[in-house]
């Protein structure tokens, strides 16, 4: 536990409550097939049997039951006991046996275990506000194996702030058109409510903690993936 009054309590949800398990089997519903976004990161990756990949984050845990297949051993932890159990039951279901779930997060984890040679943090990174976030990546840097890749994708900001308003009412109104089972109310409370910040903000905090930034993708300007490269 952290010794300082003044430290992020990481486990209060923020936006969704994650801890409610109706909330975890909705979540899991509606992002639907993730088998795209597992390939994704399996080339983006180089991921195989030589690779130990922590997730934080891991939610349901499709993303660690796909990576499970084809790299050593995965880590995957969330300061939510409901996801993780859902997670490790999706697991158990896969009869995936390489997946190691813990409690504990961005702030908090403290690895011991093999080596980490990958650190995937997808659509979660936006939970801690901006201070914190270049904690975490601090502490991500520093639980990287040299050679080692972090991969960030997440809801990032990439619109001038003058335009703002309309920018996300049209990200909110495009999520809609597309059939997408998540709804208005739940992309409000995401912008409302959790810590979703600027390109420019993390890329300097990425640099600032060592990381090489290999390639920064920003989309539709309300997302961005981030390849960072610890130097050996
Ligand atoms: C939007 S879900 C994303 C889950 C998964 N990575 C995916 O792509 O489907 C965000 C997850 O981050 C977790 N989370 C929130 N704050 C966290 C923290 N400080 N450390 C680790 N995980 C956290 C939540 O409990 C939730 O499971």
């Amino acid at each position: 536990m952290p010794m300082f009054d003044w430290f992020y309590d990481e486990v209060r949800q923020v936006g969704t409550d994650f801890t409610d398990a109706e909330q975890v089997k909705r979540y899991d519903s509606n992002m639907g097939d993730r088998s795209g976004e597992i390939q994704k990161l399996i080339d983006v990756l180089k991921l195989d049997s030589s690779q130990t990949v922590l997730e934080i984050g891991t939610g349901t845990g499709s993303i660690a039951t796909g990576l499970a297949a084809v790299c050593e051993h995965v880590y995957a932890i969330d300061v939510s006991k409901a996801m993780l159990d859902y997670a490790a039951a999706k697991a158990r279901r896969h009869e995936v046996g390489n997946i190691t779930f813990a409690e504990g997060g961005f702030l908090s984890y403290r690895h011991s275990g093999k080596p980490i040679t990958r650190i995937i943090s997808h659509f979660a990174l936006h939970h801690l506000p901006d201070f914190w976030k270049s904690v975490a990546i601090q502490r991500m840097y520093d639980q990287l194996e040299n050679g080692g890749i972090l991969y960030i994708h997440d809801v990032v900001f990439s619109f001038p702030v003058h335009s703002f308003e309309t920018s996300i009412d049209t990200w909110i109104e495009s999520i809609a058109r597309s059939g997408s089972s998540f709804d208005a109310a739940e992309l409000c409370a995401h912008i409302r409510d959790e810590f979703s910040t600027y390109g420019w903000i993390l890329e300097g905090m990425l640099r600032s903690s060592g990381f090489h930034l290999a390639s920064a993708e920003y989309n539709g300007n309300t997302y961005a993936t981030y390849l960072c490269m610890k130097r050996e």
